[in-house]
């Protein structure tokens, strides 16, 4: 089996290791930065195989050059795959996958550290601590939100969804879930399918967990944000583009939502104007899926997917399978 392999980006073992063991010739960007679409074009000729980030440009420009000549498949670092132009690689006859399911559970985790933070206001109280300014213990000093016993709206019926919600029964919630389809696995934890507008109207906290296209764009916007209690919090782990960030700057501002715990953001690594100033809400760097562990899983996961369209098996994660055309190689 041969093939030219080109990595993006630098990215934990073992997915290095296993393209290296099963192709001929690997590239591998050494510099710590994302290359512009200008520059993947001229990477990616002549490649077999790419490997690639959720936070590279992968347009149509970047999978022409690499169909041009012959390249089979786009591997995606990461369940999200908004970074990459499906619908162009499909006309091009370009595989396209990604790596669901190994980052449901860190993913879940953080949306519980933000759930927990920002209502209990661990950050400002850290920050309390380390600037000298806790005054010491008072009836009315730094009062938050609860969480045991409040209602949690699930926006999005998928895996990562369900794991949070099954972090919730440890907290009595009752849960509320939207999305396209019923999901069993969140009816059986006692989750109630309802329409957006009453989850909003509904929720303590809000979580968003829908994958980013045409429909969930702005899902949240300033007339969503409007719906929600102003004792509510907005959870945002899912993507950035999902919330119009600008809209969330009023709202946070004006104290029409309670608070916000955000990893993700519209503009990233950058964030709205004004967003930082606000003390109610709790601000990480896409850290979702940022272990040690559920990176090396994901590296593993995206390796094998190369490695199985490189050596003419069927991926285990295709993201646009009308693409495969059976026993031997992509379209
Ligand atoms: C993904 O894989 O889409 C996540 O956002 C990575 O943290």
């Amino acid at each position: 089996m041969s093939g030219r392999v080109f990595i993006t980006q630098p990215i934990p073992e073992p997915g290095p290791s296993l393209i290296r063991a099963a192709a001929d010739d690997v590239v591998a960007n050494t510099e710590d930065r994302v290359l512009s679409a200008a520059e993947l074009r001229e990477k990616v000729v002549g490649c077999d195989a790419v490997l690639c980030l959720l936070t590279d440009p992968i347009d149509a420009s970047v999978l022409e050059a690499a169909a041009a000549s012959g390249c089979r498949v786009f591997s995606n670092m990461a369940v999200g795959y908004n970074n990459v132009d499906v619908s162009a690689a499909t006309r091009l006859g370009i595989l396209v996958t990604n790596t669901p399911g190994v980052l449901t559970e860190a993913t879940a985790d953080l949306t519980w550290a933000l759930i927990l933070a920002v209502a209990r206001r661990v950050v400002e109280g850290d920050h309390e601590m380390r600037s000298g300014r806790f005054p010491g213990w008072g009836p009315l000093y730094m009062l938050g939100g609860d969480v045991s016993g409040r209602t949690l709206g699930l926006v999005g019926p998928g895996r990562i969804a369900t794991a949070v919600a099954e972090r919730a029964r440890g907290f009595g919630m009752p849960l509320l879930y939207h999305g396209r389809r019923d999901s069993p696995t969140l009816d059986a934890l006692g989750a109630k399918k309802v329409p957006l507008e009453t989850l909003l109207a509904e929720s303590d906290f809000v979580s968003l967990h829908v994958p980013l296209n045409q429909e969930t764009r702005h899902l949240i916007d300033a007339r969503a944000l409007a719906r929600m209690k102003p004792t509510a919090y907005l959870i945002n782990t899912a993507r950035g583009p999902v919330v119009d960030e600008a809209a969330l700057v009023e709202a946070l501002r004006a104290g029409r939502i309670a608070g916000a715990g955000l990893d993700v953001y519209e503009d990233e690594p950058k964030m709205a104007s004004g967003l930082a100033a606000c003390a109610n809400a709790v601000l990480l760097p896409h850290l979702g899926s940022a272990t040690h562990a559920t990176r090396g899983a994901m590296s593993r996961i995206a390796a094998e997917n190369l490695v199985a369209v490189l050596e003419g098996r069927r991926p285990a994660h295709p993201v646009n399978p009308e693409v495969w055309k059976g026993a031997g190689t992509p379209g």
